[in-house]
């Protein structure tokens, strides 16, 4: 008896010390809004009982231009301290080099993800990043407040434009002073990039840059798209929209304070859940266009890359691999309404059950507009600044939507040279 107890304990302790040895500490940068921070807690949690790893969060700023500024700093300095990074769409062809090539790693998982989704993650045939979610922005609304004043859901910027006009004024002279026409993401960054493309695709002024490289952007329905947002300021958009990004919009919104938002999909879990104080009268529906041309929604959406830097790649493509499985992708679903990247999930009877977004958005991000990250080459950052710009300057009244779109074409010419690099 005393001997097996002896040989048994003698076999926990080897168990114990393969496992110790194996153990090994990861770490995973990423920028957080709304429920993504505690559904990546979650999942790592389980992640840390399934493989015996420790994994710590590096937390990052809000706007992912300025996570994007932090990300070049630690991978030109080699930094060896992050082994996962969380990456926006866009990246991918300007940061492919300090990446690990995913596509062995990955070969018996692959075919179940989105194809559009992989394909922003290739770069010269090599497979930056595994798609972790994707993102589509939809029109969010108060769909008891247009009832209550008999209006229909608007289906062009003009009509957003007046019901916003007519809900706020009439709110606000029944005594609530602080609503507000219509929120987005105003401030000088990638959000702004994303909302003003979105403008001028729908209403038939193209992708600024088109797939083939062509800078497209000066034309008429491009400036007129421009000038009508820059009627919002201060008349349907508080003035502070011109420094929003993403969150402080939905502040605004679910507080009550706003008839319209134009938001990302992470939104809706909050507006809707619980604590929120709108969530009975919220809806959503697709964006609005000009009318004659079909509504465009930017895509969006993370992904991650395991870095080159990395002391423990083979750990840190399981744990890629973990965090975009299955089971992973229907929690991030349910619990921060992340559209997933894994086909199967949008059909999952319990995600449509708890989630109704997620299966009514898959057409919405299958036709979503790409923004010109993969024609740009490594030039995208500094082209999207350029369209943030001119199109903060078209809101603030600096200048016209002509003559920025003039210029905007101008200075993209310039950088674009003899061809995109
Ligand atoms: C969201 C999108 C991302 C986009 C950013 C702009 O995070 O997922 O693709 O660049 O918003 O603010």
């Amino acid at each position: 008896m005393r001997n097996k107890t002896i040989l048994a304990l003698g076999l926990l302790s080897t168990m114990l010390m393969a496992q110790g040895a194996l153990a090994t500490d990861l770490s995973i940068v990423h920028g957080a809004v709304g429920r993504d921070h505690d559904v990546l807690r979650a999942a790592l949690d389980r992640y840390e009982v399934e493989s015996g790893n420790k994994v710590t969060i590096v937390s990052m700023p809000e706007r992912t231009t300025d996570q994007f500024a932090q990300f070049k700093l630690w991978l030109s300095a080699r930094n060896a301290d992050i082994d996962v990074y969380r990456l926006d769409v866009i990246w991918a062809p300007q940061i492919a080099d300090h990446f690990v090539d995913l596509t062995d790693a990955t070969k018996d998982i692959i075919d179940d993800f989105s194809p559009m989704a992989l394909q922003s993650q290739k770069v010269d045939g090599k497979l930056v990043a595994l798609p972790m979610f994707l993102g589509g922005p939809a029109l969010y609304y108060r769909a008891d407040l247009l009832e209550k004043y008999g209006k229909p859901v608007p289906k062009t910027w003009e009509e957003l434009t007046a019901t916003a006009k007519d809900v706020m004024d009439a709110e606000r002279a029944a005594g609530h002073t602080d609503m507000w026409g219509y929120v987005f993401q105003g401030a000088a960054y990638e959000g702004l990039t994303c909302n003003a493309m979105e403008w001028i695709a729908s209403s038939g002024g193209g992708q600024v840059v088109e797939p083939d490289g062509t800078i497209s952007v000066n034309n008429e329905a491009a400036a007129k798209a421009l000038d009508l947002a820059a009627t919002w300021i201060g008349g349907i958009s508080p003035e502070g929209v011109l420094n929003y990004a993403e969150e402080d919009a939905r502040g605004i919104f679910q507080s009550g304070n706003a008839v319209f938002m134009r938001n990302w999909n992470y939104a809706y879990a909050l507006v809707k859940g619980d604590d929120s104080p709108i969530k009975d009268g919220v809806a959503v529906t697709v964006l609005p266009s000009d009318g004659t041309h079909s509504p465009a929604s930017i895509l969006g959406g993370s992904h991650l890359g395991v870095s080159k830097y990395s002391k423990h790649p083979e750990e840190a493509i399981d744990l890629v691999r973990f965090l975009n499985n299955y089971e992973s992708q229907k929690a991030r679903a349910i619990d921060s309404s992340r559209p997933p990247t894994l086909m199967p999930v949008y059909d999952d009877k319990e995600v449509a059950e708890k989630v109704e977004f997620i299966p009514l958005w898959k057409p919405v991000i299958e036709n979503a507009i790409i923004r010109p990250s993969a024609p740009t080459k490594t030039s995208y950052n500094e082209a999207s600044s350029e369209i943030w710009t001119a199109a903060h300057d078209v809101l603030e009244g600096k200048t016209t939507g002509t003559k920025a779109v003039a210029k905007l074409a101008a200075r993209l010419k310039r950088l674009k040279g003899s061809g995109w690099k």
